[in-house]
């Protein structure tokens, strides 16, 4: 077959892949419909994007200062720092920090297990930094979906991005975090205060820009949060100000409102994921799962006879075996064409010219599907906060982290451009900041630890308070 013709052929066999900017526009508006829903006192807790109250309903206001420990669990790696907040230059300075690698079958055990390898990281963190003896507040990045009671008491309501330790769900984290600290008895933990990945973020970028309202992830897995007003925050009491909402909407569609674009392949990846039925958005758009489309896409292209002379190879066939970053490195601007060599040799393939220029044109429809999507679930967002605030034209900054956003050579651009078209009314400047989760989640504890302060300066007989604690 001539090469343009395989192309062709290639081109009409992604075509469940590709969504108009009508479908797109259907899309946001689906998900503003399940954020509503969300939010309502009746109707959240059969909603798939659970739109979980933070505590956290105000930026820092610049006096915080001190040393923190952080933990950042749910990417990559799990990681521990040492930071410090500096009040004169609003700033979080990172100190130090350690990544510990969490082994598959830890991600997949005991409760018990994953903390006590947790606290021993931090013990052996704290050892080499010499803070042993000191008791520090720490900001516990948690990057999972958690009903939040107060800022220092979150329950998981379920792993996801393939963790699955057993004995935790339902269960409140920072209990279990202190409890392994404890069975070690060689250190001891200040104040814990638990914060999403999408709120650190977004707290860290609001630091250094007020107008910073919007925190978005997309790596391992997505997500966004923003500042909602109280008055539709029916789960919790109070009708004034703002309060940052974690949307979860990685579980978009879990309530199968998604099934016109899930393709075949977006089943299989759910089908054979650990949480089968759940994270639908997610599994079609992050980096733990966007590798093994393509995977799964090369694979039936093969066995169709549109790749390899149909040879598929045992790495080919084996699951996970297709790397999200692989497909950052076959799209790179100049070095692209080399890197598919190389990946396509390393997993065993015969290759020729028209298998290098379909392979390219296979990662380019699955990550830019990515980025599109991604970019309606935004402009949902934005189009929320502008009508909430009967806005004309809203303009705000999106703190933004996460491996495919900041790796991928034409994700951001593409997810700019399609939030232009969908939310025309709204202007917004993105803002990618280092390790933002982590020194957001340093900046939440140093605001809960001064307000917890002034608290207790004002009434020092309120030790058993049970009111919500907020940020
Ligand atoms: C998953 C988690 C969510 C987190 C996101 C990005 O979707 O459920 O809490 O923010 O991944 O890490």
């Amino acid at each position: 077959m001539c090469e343009d013709a395989t192309l062709a052929k290639v081109v009409s066999f992604l075509e469940s892949f590709s969504l108009s900017l009508e479908t797109l526009r259907d899309i946001s508006t689906r998900l503003t419909k399940n954020m509503i829903q969300g939010l309502g006192r009746h109707t959240h807790h059969k909603a798939s994007v659970k739109m979980l109250p933070t505590f956290v309903r105000a930026t820092p206001d610049g006096t915080e200062e001190g040393d923190f420990l952080a933990l950042d669990l749910g990417g990559t790696n799990f990681r521990v720092f040492h930071v410090r907040v500096q009040q004169d230059e609003r700033n979080v300075l990172k100190m130090d920090s350690e990544i510990c690698a969490i082994p598959r079958e830890i991600m997949t055990g005991t409760g018990e297990q994953l903390f006590d390898h947790i606290a021993a990281c931090l013990g052996t963190f704290l050892e080499s930094q010499g803070l042993k003896d000191q008791v520090l507040p720490l900001g516990f990045t948690f990057s999972f979906p958690c009903e939040q009671k107060e800022i220092d008491k979150s329950i998981l309501i379920r792993w996801t991005k393939g963790f699955n330790c057993s004995g935790v769900e339902g269960r409140d984290v920072v209990q279990l975090l202190k409890e392994a600290v404890h069975r070690r008895g060689d250190y001891e933990l200040g104040f814990v205060a638990m914060v999403n990945d999408t709120v650190g973020t977004l707290m860290n970028c609001g630091y250094k820009n007020q107008s910073c309202e919007i925190g978005m992830i997309i790596g391992t897995g997505t997500n966004a949060c923003y500042m909602e007003e109280m008055c539709n925050v029916q789960r919790v009491e109070g009708e004034g100000g703002r309060m940052c909402i974690n949307t979860e909407w990685g579980g978009f569609g879990d309530d199968g409102s998604l099934r016109d674009v899930q393709t075949e392949f977006d089943l299989e990846v759910d089908r054979s994921s650990i949480n089968p039925g759940v994270h639908i958005f997610e599994k079609m758009i992050s980096g733990m799962y966007m590798g093994e489309i393509v995977r799964l896409l090369l694979v039936k292209m093969t066995k169709d006879q549109l790749l390899f002379s149909a040879q598929v190879s045992a790495q080919l066939q084996t699951k996970d075996a297709f790397l999200t970053k692989f497909i950052s490195e076959i799209e790179e601007e100049g070095t692209g064409e080399e890197n598919t060599k190389r990946i396509l040799s390393d997993l065993g393939l015969q290759w020729g010219a028209a298998d290098l220029r379909a392979v390219r044109t296979v990662c380019d429809v699955v990550s830019s599907r990515s980025a599109r999507l991604c970019a309606a679930a935004l402009a949902a967002i934005a189009n929320r906060i502008r009508t909430n605030r009967g806005l004309d034209h809203f303009k705000t900054t999106v703190g933004v982290d996460g491996t495919v956003y900041k790796k991928h050579p034409n994700f951001s651009e593409e997810l700019r451009a399609v939030v232009r078209d969908l939310a025309p009314c709204c202007t917004l400047d993105f803002r990618v900041s280092e390790d933002g989760s982590v020194k957001g989640a340093a900046m939440v504890t140093a605001v809960a630890q001064r307000i917890a302060a002034q608290s207790h300066l004002i009434d020092d007989s309120d030790d058993d308070d049970d009111e919500p604690r907020d940020v």
